[in-house]
């Protein structure tokens, strides 16, 4: 039993592409920091916050995503690479909050289809991410070859393991 209040993190998935594998390596994330004591996870899904047009607008908000970035104490993105960066989707949902990000840690997974495990997806959300406020980590994860990385139940193979 934790004697302090616990840390609540936010775990971001990166993208709404309908066959997505990089959700497999958010939840992953999600249910390994439930498991330590004294940490409360909320797990933040794109798809589950659709946004209209651009920006950070009182319009261009949604009500729930703001609700989580305000009680969230620290974030976890989890991000896909997509042609040598992040997917649009979490760029967008990123964009609309500010303030509410100020002074919080990120920390970062990448995710790739090929040996690179999402590294440039990563270091390119570093500017942005700093942009907003939030204090970025110096540790990543990287899940390389997602496609073979994980049971259906969500476990990682065995075969990936010590890597
Ligand atoms: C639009 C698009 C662009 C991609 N560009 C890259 C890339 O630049 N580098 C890379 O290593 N993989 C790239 N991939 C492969 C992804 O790493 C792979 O599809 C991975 O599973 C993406 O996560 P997702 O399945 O959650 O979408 C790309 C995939 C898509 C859909």
């Amino acid at each position: 039993m934790s004697s302090t209040a616990p840390i609540t993190i936010a775990v971001i998935a990166g993208t709404t592409r309908l066959k997505r594998e990089s959700i497999k390596a958010a939840r992953y994330i999600a249910d390994f920091a439930a498991t330590i004591d004294g940490i409360d996870v909320i797990f933040v899904d794109p798809v589950d916050f659709p946004l209209t047009g651009d920006g950070n607008d009182p319009e261009g908000k949604h009500p729930e995503y703001t609700k989580i970035v305000e009680k969230a104490d620290a974030f976890f993105i989890v991000t896909p690479e997509y042609n040598h960066s992040f997917p649009g989707s979490l760029k967008r949902l990123l964009d609309s909050e500010l303030a509410l990000y100020n002074h919080k840690p990120v920390a970062f997974a990448g995710v790739s289809s090929g040996h690179w495990g999402g590294v440039r997806a990563v270091e390119a959300l570093v500017p942005a991410v700093r942009e907003t406020g939030l204090v970025v980590m110096s540790w990543d994860v990287y899940f390389p070859n997602v496609q073979d990385m994980f049971e259906d139940d969500g476990a990682i193979k065995q075969t990936n393991v010590n890597r």
